[in-house]
C-alpha cells in the first residue's frame, strides 16, 4: 500500500472511531445537500439503483434511500476500510434502512461496474485519495460508464491542498494521492462531461487539523462539487 493510502486509512479509522454519524460540529453532522437534491427528484422514480463510493460510515448513502419507498430503491455502497463497512452496516440497520444498502469493502478502483447500471453514483471525497492526479480521469470514465441514461453523478474533490505545521507555522507536503489545482479539476470534469449536462461546478473552502507523526497540523483545501445528468 503506498503512504498516501496508508495516510487516508488511518486518518479515517480514527475519525470513526471518535466521531458518529450525524454528530453535530463534525463533517459527519449531514448529508450533502446535492445528493439529497438529486435524491428527491430520483424518488419519483422506480428501482433506482444507486453507487456510494468511499461511502464511509452512511453519511450521504442512508438519508439519500430513506427518500425512496422500500422497494424502489438499492445502493450499493463501496469502501475500503473493514471497520467503516462494519459501522455502515451497524449504522443502516439502525436507522432502518439495512434492506436498501449493500455495504462492499473495495478499493474504488478495484470495484468493477458494469455498464449502464446506475441511476446515481456518488464519489465524496474519495477520488483525490483513490486515484494518482494521472489517473483520476480513468475513475471519472469508469463513474460515466457505468451510469444509466438520465441518471446522475455527484462528485465532491479536494482542491488546492496545502497542509501548515501549527508549530512552526512552516508549510508541510501535503500526502495524498492527487494533489489536484481547483482550475485543473475544474478542467478535467469539464473535458471529461463535455456531452453531459452539468449542473453544478462550484468550490467551497475548508479547513480542519490533524495530527500525523506527533506534529499539529492545520490544512486547508477548497472542495469541488460537482453534478451532472447523463443524456436520456
Ligand atoms: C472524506 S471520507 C468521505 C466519506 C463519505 N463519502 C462521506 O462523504 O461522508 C473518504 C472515504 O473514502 C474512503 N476511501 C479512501 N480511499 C479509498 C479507496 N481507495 N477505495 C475506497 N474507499 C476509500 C475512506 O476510508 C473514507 O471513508
Amino acid at each position: 500500500m503506498n503512504r498516501a493510502q496508508h495516510e487516508s486509512d488511518r486518518f479515517h479509522r480514527e475519525y470513526y472511531s471518535t466521531h458518529s454519524l450525524f454528530e453535530a460540529g463534525t463533517w459527519l453532522e449531514k448529508p450533502t445537500s446535492s445528493v439529497m437534491e438529486i435524491g428527491s427528484v430520483l424518488s419519483q422514480r422506480s428501482a433506482v439503483r444507486a453507487l456510494d463510493l468511499g461511502a464511509g460510515v452512511g453519511r450521504n448513502s442512508i438519508p439519500f434511500v430513506r427518500l425512496f419507498n422500500p422497494s424502489s430503491v438499492v445502493c450499493d455502497c463501496v469502501e475500503i476500510l473493514p471497520d467503516a463497512v462494519e459501522i455502515l452496516r451497524q449504522n443502516a440497520i439502525a436507522q432502518g434502512v439495512a434492506d436498501r444498502i449493500t455495504p462492499i469493502c473495495s478499493h474504488v478502483a478495484e470495484y468493477k461496474i458494469a455498464p449502464n447500471t446506475y441511476d446515481m453514483v456518488m464519489a465524496m471525497s474519495v477520488l483525490e485519495h483513490a486515484y494518482s492526479a494521472e489517473r483520476i480521469a480513468e475513475g471519472v470514465r469508469m463513474i460515466k460508464e457505468g451510469t444509466r441514461a438520465g441518471g446522475f453523478n455527484c462528485l465532491s474533490i479536494a482542491t488546492d491542498l496545502e497542509e501548515t505545521d501549527m508549530m512552526t507555522h512552516e508549510a508541510v507536503e501535503p500526502i495524498i494521492q492527487a494533489r489536484i489545482s481547483a482550475q485543473d479539476c475544474s478542467a478535467l470534469l469539464s473535458r471529461c462531461y463535455s456531452e453531459w449536462e452539468i449542473q453544478r461546478l462550484d468550490y467551497s473552502a475548508f479547513k480542519d487539523k490533524l495530527i500525523r507523526d506527533g506534529k499539529n497540523i492545520e490544512w486547508t483545501a477548497r472542495y469541488c462539487m460537482f453534478v451532472a445528468r447523463k443524456p436520456e
